[in-house]
């Protein structure tokens, strides 16, 4: 049967584990696909690497452009990455009438709404299993799998850098600062890590999410992020000594009010399987109303696992480029005109527990005043600990668990407790998340 051709766009590590499983599996793959599905052009600024990888099997050029734009091209595969001109070579190709497979989070969660509407006018598929959680096929969990439910919430791992370094910070009880250059002297984390570290990354991923469950635009610039560079080690301790891990969590969540859509450190119970996913692996954890708690675990990059991604999404292209384009899959879950513009929560709504740490002087009546402040906002206290003043100190660390309250109500608490002059310097927060049901 007539292949299907397709245009790569970047053969750095993911192209290249693209090109070779393509290669490698690619009698199983036309089988399932119902015809072989062939590169026939690799696009890269480095002419040289691409040669190396492809090794004379397909023509290579270092003129994108030209790509998007080849009448012998079927489908597009996007993976230069960033928004800058990857976001135009991809608008290109769908006005050039291509199907485009794209592993770009950042493209898809900042002009995703630009982008699938360029591909519904047009009538071509925009697929981006890869752009999620790498191998893990969670965009087709959410938007197919679970197409009976009511989602509620997903909250997920979905950035391995971050993970590998609380593990490590975990486990050696190393500061973030000193497992960053270990995981950048490995090559774990890149050379420039913020995306990543800063929870840019993980946001991105979330929106994506957010907007597959709910059936809304995506709203990545009405996301909170915070990301993991200014915890410090002794949370990570005093968490477990409360029966938590720290784990650096992209939420998003269906209120009566709007949606949450968050990234932050995050307390989760020890005894959660999520809490046990360690190292660079993801793990997506989906509440359904009629499914329960559904949980999603692999390798969220690297070379395979995510070409993994990139070629069943080739896959599906295949097999429905010949079907009319409303009775495809919807790109976004729902159906276009089925979009609802819910409000996304600011962040001082946001309703969630809290673990507090605050550096106290020991004596008496300090509890007292620290109570008072959180029962003044009517935050009620779940736990609490005080760690015994080192030798010859006269400070004690106190760590509280909250109860469930308002974000601005701990805002306002947090504001007046380090007003206390029995309170040392400033409160360390971190958001605390049940994750039951
Ligand atoms: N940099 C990402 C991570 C992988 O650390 O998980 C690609 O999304």
């Amino acid at each position: 049967m007539k292949p299907i051709n397709v245009g790569l766009l970047g053969i750095g590590t993911v192209g290249g584990g693209t090109f070779t499983v393509l290669q490698r599996n690619a009698e199983e793959i036309a089988r399932r696909a119902g015809r072989p599905i062939r590169i026939t052009v690799v696009a890269d600024k480095n002419l040289e690497l691409a040669n190396k990888v492809t090794q004379g099997a397909c023509r290579v050029t270092d003129d994108a452009f030209s790509v998007v734009s080849d009448p012998e091209v079927d489908i597009i595969v996007e993976l230069i990455g960033g928004y800058g001109v990857a976001r135009e070579l991809v608008l290109k190709a769908i006005a050039s009438g291509k199907h485009v497979v794209t592993a770009n989070k950042a493209l898809l969660a900042t002009h995703g709404n630009e982008i699938f509407k360029a591909a519904q006018d047009k009538g071509v598929m925009v697929a981006f299993e890869a752009a999620v959680a790498g191998g893990i096929p969670i965009i087709k969990a959410v938007r197919e799998g679970l197409a009976a439910n009511r989602i509620e919430w997903i909250a997920g791992i979905i950035n391995g850098t971050t993970n590998f370094i609380l593990s490590e910070m975990r486990d050696k009880g190393l500061s973030f600062d000193a497992v960053l250059k270990e995981a950048q002297r490995l090559g774990y984390a890149e050379a420039d890590p913020t995306f990543d570290i800063e929870g840019v990354d993980a946001a991105h991923k979330i929106t994506i999410l957010s907007a597959l469950a709910f059936g809304t635009p995506m709203q990545f610039e009405r996301a909170h992020i915070e990301g993991i560079s200014k915890l410090d080690a002794k949370d990570i301790k005093y968490a477990e000594q409360l029966g938590y891990r720290i784990k650096l969590l992209g939420i998003t969540r269906r209120t009566p009010d709007g949606i949450e859509l968050r990234v932050h450190p995050t307390l989760v119970p020890s005894k959660r399987l999520i809490a046990n996913v360690e190292g660079a692996m993801n793990a997506v954890l989906v509440q359904g109303d009629a499914v329960g708690a559904t949980l999603y675990y692999g390798k969220g990059a690297g070379a395979e696992p995510t070409a993994s991604a990139v070629i069943a999404d080739l896959v599906d292209v295949t097999r429905l480029h010949t079907a009319d384009p409303q009775n495809r899959v919807p790109h976004m879950a729902f159906q276009p005109n089925q979009l609802v513009a819910l409000p996304v929560l600011p962040m001082e709504e946001v309703q969630t527990c809290y673990y507090l740490r605050l550096r106290v002087e020991d004596e008496p009546g300090v509890l007292a005043d620290i109570t008072r402040v959180l029962a003044d906002e009517k935050i009620s206290i779940d736990a609490m600990i005080q760690k015994e003043p080192g030798e010859g100190e006269y400070e004690a660390d106190l760590v509280l668990l909250t109860h469930l309250t308002r974000e601005k109500r701990v805002n306002s608490a947090i504001a007046k407790l380090e007003k206390l002059l029995v309170v040392k310097g400033k409160v360390a927060r971190i958001r605390m998340e049940e994750l039951g049901k």
